[in-house]
């Protein structure tokens, strides 16, 4: 089986191609065609519908799968069109070029499709009613995959955290080199989610691949303020930071950002755990792991 790989070099899309190489033949893109730690990748610009098109039509993969994405929530609302290119309009040629070529879709989309406004696991049908920019980019390349008749498993994921690129957790160790007091919002409920678990899941998905929306988030849940309260007391007990910082709860109130972002985008993940049978661990138990792939030999 034959995965043309889109974002190869992001988060999710790192995980993916280290775990799908073990039983796939895995062809790994990012935007510049750069090397992603000694090993080479092609280019595939995601601004470049014709090259696109032309990459799936030339390499014929059974499964496109789509890790890119616009990702900067805040950037997103001032680059509107950029955002769009690339989180809904380049979605829709691949989902065009996949039922061409009759392969598989996967791709992932966000909790941030929610308006977060009730306090009970979102589920697949629940209305969505995104509060920003990038959340509606998002929901806008969900809709434009169903809609273009390919096959496809769409994943909606959250709060995604690895020990690569932008993330709350380095955001929040970096800090830590510098802060003796943090303060983090405490009025936002979700579920931080490993990379590597979604990649893991993913590829036991694609064993018995069945189209469809689902929610894929780790178990439990948190506030931003509860997620920087485990990094801190688990990265001190490793020895990776000789001393926690102070942590402040303050409201989205007190700090004020470019998108809104859900108060309440815990997802139900039940349709996932029933089709597939996989059910990805506790929020905790990941991170613990993630913090002791950071400790050096
Ligand atoms: N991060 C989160 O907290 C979060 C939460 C919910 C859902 N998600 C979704 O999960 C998926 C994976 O997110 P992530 O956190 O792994 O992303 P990430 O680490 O921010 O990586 C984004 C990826 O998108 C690629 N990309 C951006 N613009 C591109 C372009 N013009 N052409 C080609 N590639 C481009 C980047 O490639 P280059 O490095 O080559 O530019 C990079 O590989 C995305 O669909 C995202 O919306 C993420």
């Amino acid at each position: 089986m034959k995965v043309l790989l889109i974002g190869a070099d992001g988060q999710v899309g790192f995980e993916l191609w280290r775990t799908l190489q073990f039983n796939r033949e895995v062809i790994p893109t990012t935007s510049d065609g750069r090397n992603v730690q000694g090993m080479t990748t092609i280019k595939l610009d995601l601004s470049d519908a014709d090259d696109i098109q032309k990459k799936i039509d030339n390499i014929k993969p059974d499964v496109v799968c789509n890790a890119a994405a616009y990702t900067q929530v805040d950037q997103a609302e001032s680059d509107v069109e950029i955002a769009k290119l690339i989180n809904t309009e380049a979605v829709s040629v691949m989902a065009h070029s996949a039922k061409k070529n009759k392969c598989l879709l996967i791709h992932y989309s966000t909790d941030y499709v929610f308006s977060g406004d009730h306090k009970f696991p979102w589920k697949e049908k629940d209305n969505t009613n995104p509060k920003s920019i990038y959340g509606q980019t998002k929901l806008d390349g969900e809709q434009a995959i169903i809609e273009s008749g390919c096959e496809y498993m769409v994943f909606r994921t959250a709060w995604v955290f690895s020990n690569r690129r932008n993330n709350f957790l380095n955001t929040m160790l970096k800090l830590a080199e510098t802060h003796q007091q943090l303060k983090i919002v405490n009025d936002q409920q979700g579920a931080p989610t490993w990379a590597s678990s979604i990649a893991l899941a993913t590829m036991l998905a694609l064993n018995i691949p069945e189209t469809g929306l689902y929610h894929l988030t780790s178990n439990g849940s948190t506030t931003w303020f509860g997620f920087a309260q485990k990094i801190f007391s688990q990265a001190e007990r490793v020895g990776l930071i000789p001393k926690q910082p102070e942590l402040i709860p303050i409201s989205s109130k007190d700090f004020p950002t470019d998108a809104e972002r859900p108060k309440y985008s815990v997802l139900n993940c039940r349709k996932f755990e029933g089709i597939f049978n996989v059910k990805l661990p506790h929020w905790q138990t990941t991170l613990q792991l993630c913090i002791q792939q950071r400790m050096k030999p």
